[in-house]
């Protein structure tokens, strides 16, 4: 399976930490940020990678990164022109994934845990079936996030960032797809704060009854925001990807 990993935005909500640089290469824990994703998808076996960044910082982001495989995965690049949002970048990777099935991964979320059996879960599902499938967290504050609306144990709808959450999941950014998702994404306008939003891709497979989800027992951070940014710092603080030799003390 490929994946992709979507790295753009302006991170307006960390300025001043992003105003030079990008915010997928701001710590967290011993690495970058963008490493977290990258190594998930690689310990998942997903290491053919579409990675979407903004033109300001593709220098920094390829000067980083260059083939990938210094962490073994390899990398195809794609530049977001201006920031249209998630679904946005996500179209810009159509020709990348091709016909299969993929997995996309936000660059900002932080995972304590692999990812192998949701991926394999959902080349399962592709297999016998088209659609789509999300992961999910049960948090505190799910008005932050997209929060999954329920009609018996099947998502019904995802809201973007509900002020009155239907539930106390949020809609983590790890997403499985058909490759008939770049059909809907041209079919998506603006939401109000003028993006393209991942909801609504998530949302026409849940009108279809194609929507299948699994729920992430370890621990889980969106580095996006500056609560959010210390909260991945202090859960990755110890983190350690063994199969990166000397690379934290690089
Ligand atoms: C995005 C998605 C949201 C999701 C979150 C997970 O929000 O729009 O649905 O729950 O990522 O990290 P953003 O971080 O762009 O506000």
């Amino acid at each position: 399976m490929k994946g992709v990993v979507l790295a753009g935005g302006t991170g307006s909500r960390l300025y001043p930490l992003t105003r030079v640089t990008n915010k997928h290469l701001l710590p967290v824990g011993r690495y970058p940020m963008i490493y977290h994703p990258l190594l998930r998808l690689r310990r998942a076996g997903v290491t053919e990678i579409g990675l979407v960044t903004s033109p300001e910082h593709m220098g920094d982001v390829v000067n980083l990164l260059g083939s990938g495989s210094r962490l073994g995965v390899d990398l195809t690049y794609r530049v977001q022109d201006e920031p249209g949002g998630i679904a946005q970048a996500l179209g810009l990777c159509e020709s990348f994934v091709g016909k299969e099935p993929f997995v996309v991964v936000l660059g900002d979320n932080i995972l304590g845990e692999d990812i192998r059996d949701d991926v394999e879960a959902f080349a399962k599902q592709a297999r016998d079936s088209s659609g789509a499938r999300v992961l999910l967290k049960e948090v505190h504050d799910p008005e932050r996030y997209g929060v999954p609306e329920f009609d018996g144990d099947r998502i019904s709808r995802v809201i973007e960032k509900p002020a009155n959450p239907p539930s106390s999941y949020s809609v983590i950014g790890i997403y499985f797809y058909d490759p008939s998702v770049f059909d809907y994404i041209r079919t998506l306008t603006p939401s109000q704060r003028g993006e393209l939003e991942i909801s609504d891709v998530s949302n026409r497979y849940a009108e279809k009854g194609q929507l299948t989800h699994g729920v992430l027992s370890s621990w889980w951070g969106d580095a996006g925001t500056f609560e959010g940014l210390e909260e991945a710092n202090r859960l990755a603080r110890d983190l350690v990807y063994e199969e990166l030799p000397g690379v934290a003390n690089e």
